[in-house]
């Protein structure tokens, strides 16, 4: 038989696999799969003229299907419960991804921790590490570990059959790289592995009604391998982010059936853990100095709520013929767009400079209402002189140099006044705040002047 992939039948009882496996999951025959053949050559005629030969599938009116998901357990974490949209949902499963080492395991033991403390059962498969290592981790998190059950395996279906025997109401898998599933040809962590592991886990978890969360492991590129290729299976995907070398964790719920996306929690990494950060943007903004050039502050929408932060840019001449542009929290392709705005419409050039900008707090700002920041950032650094102290900068930056409007000014504006800022550049027609002058501008050239 081809052991290709596509899709395979047990001859025996009718289980279904994606990938080829030397004996089935179900009944254990060995060698009993068939490849599923789904060619229309081989089946007589095209797909869409063959007669409809299966059973009808049950059917229920949408009016009957109970309200879910009405039960959700707090994870007892703030900032967690708020990118998972107010809690975990029973049969859900979740996807933490993020480089190594950015803190997936500590957070998976804190939330264990909490969650047993409230006297449900939580599972914890460490595939990656030994119990040791987790007790090591657990002692310096001052956790006792009293309802939490160590699972130290690598085999998926081992794994899951210990889960279900201790009933758990939680299971954490650490990490989805680290187990496997037995027959298949490929190793843990290849592209066969990880979508059959995450099909067996969906199927789990909901048929199980337990909440589970994987960890996995991305690399910078975002690996094609790697756990990107279950975002389509799970029901939420959040992504850790931070500024390299940094405290602060950003976690960015970027698919979540059963919630916002795009939400963000704000951790700060301590000597003890994870602890979730009250109010992100003056905790951005502690280190903001406004006597320094090449610093902007604005404030972006992420999620449901506003949040500041600092744009911070460094223009020195550059010994080399292609000058350099270094950004992090944002991309470098943005900052050639408004180093090129800023030379065209505003007539200020880097040429001749190396160029490094980055924003407070390692988050990854996409929002495009921060380019005026950036830009005002940028020409400050350039002309080497600081900006007005107490003003921020919204706005979309075009092309033409024209300066459009942002969504949602009046609650980034609001953001803005409560950390003090007293006056804002904005774009034209932007409605009046309270506690906050507007500096309306059209323009870069306006928008340079201000
Ligand atoms: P970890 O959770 O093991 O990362 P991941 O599972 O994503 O690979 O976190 C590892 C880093 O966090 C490591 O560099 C040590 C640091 N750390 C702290 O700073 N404080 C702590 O309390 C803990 C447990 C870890
Ligand atoms: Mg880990």
């Amino acid at each position: 038989m081809a052991k290709t992939q596509g899709s395979y039948r047990c001859r025996e009882c009718g289980w279904q696999t994606v990938a080829y496996v030397g004996r089935c999951g179900e009944c254990q025959a060995w060698n009993s799969l068939e490849q599923v053949v789904t060619s229309s050559k081989s089946a007589g005629g095209p797909l869409s003229k063959r007669p409809v030969s299966a059973p009808p599938a049950a059917t229920l009116s949408l009016v009957d299907v109970p309200d879910e998901p009405g039960r959700r357990f707090s994870t007892e974490i703030p900032e967690l419960d708020r990118v998972l949209g107010g809690g975990i949902v029973p049969g859900s499963l979740v996807l933490v991804g993020g480089d190594p080492g950015i803190g997936k395991s500590t957070l998976m033991l804190q939330a264990a921790a909490r969650l047993a403390a409230k006297g449900n059962r939580v599972g914890y498969v460490c595939g990656e590490e030994s119990p040791r290592q987790v007790k090591l981790r657990a002692s310096r998190l001052e956790i006792g570990g009293q309802g939490i059950e160590l699972i130290p395996e690598t085999n998926l279906d081992a794994a899951l059959a210990a889960a279900e025997g201790l009933g758990v109401a939680a299971l954490v898998i650490d990490s989805i790289q680290s187990v496997y599933v037995e027959g298949l040809e490929s190793r843990s962590g290849g592209p066969a592995q990880l979508s059959e592991a995450g099909a067996r886990l969906v199927g789990w978890s909901k048929g199980n009604e337990i909440a589970t969360i994987v960890t996995g492991h991305v690399t910078k590129g975002g690996e094609i391998a790697g756990p990107r290729l279950l975002e389509h299976l799970v029901d939420a995907v959040l992504y850790f982010e931070s500024a390299e070398g940094g405290s602060f964790r950003v976690l960015r719920a970027v698919k979540n059936r059963f919630g916002a996306t795009d939400e963000v929690g704000v951790f700060e990494m301590t000597g003890q853990g994870l602890k979730s950060v009250e109010n992100p943007s003056a905790a951005f903004l502690e280190a903001h100095d406004p006597d320094a050039s090449g610093c902007a502050v604005t404030a972006l929408i992420e999620g449901s709520r506003p949040l500041a932060v600092e744009v911070q840019a460094l223009a020195v001449p550059s010994p080399l013929a292609a000058p350099r542009r270094i950004a992090s929290g944002l991309e470098v392709s943005r900052l050639h767009l408004l180093l090129a705005v800023l030379a065209r419409r505003g007539g200020i050039y880097a040429a001749n400079l190396d160029v490094v900008a980055t924003v407070s707090g390692g988050l990854r700002v996409r929002d495009p209402g921060a380019d005026l920041a950036i830009l005002r950032a940028l020409a400050s650094a350039v002309r080497d002189q600081p900006l007005d102290r107490g003003t921020a900068y919204l706005g979309e930056v075009a092309l033409s140099g024209a300066i459009r409007p942002v969504q949602q000014a009046q609650r980034r504006l609001a953001e803005l006044a409560r950390l003090g800022f007293e006056r804002c550049v904005v774009p034209s027609n932007t409605q009046p705040a309270e506690g906050i002058m507007l500096i309306p501008v059209r323009s870069v050239k306006e928008a340079l002047s201000n």
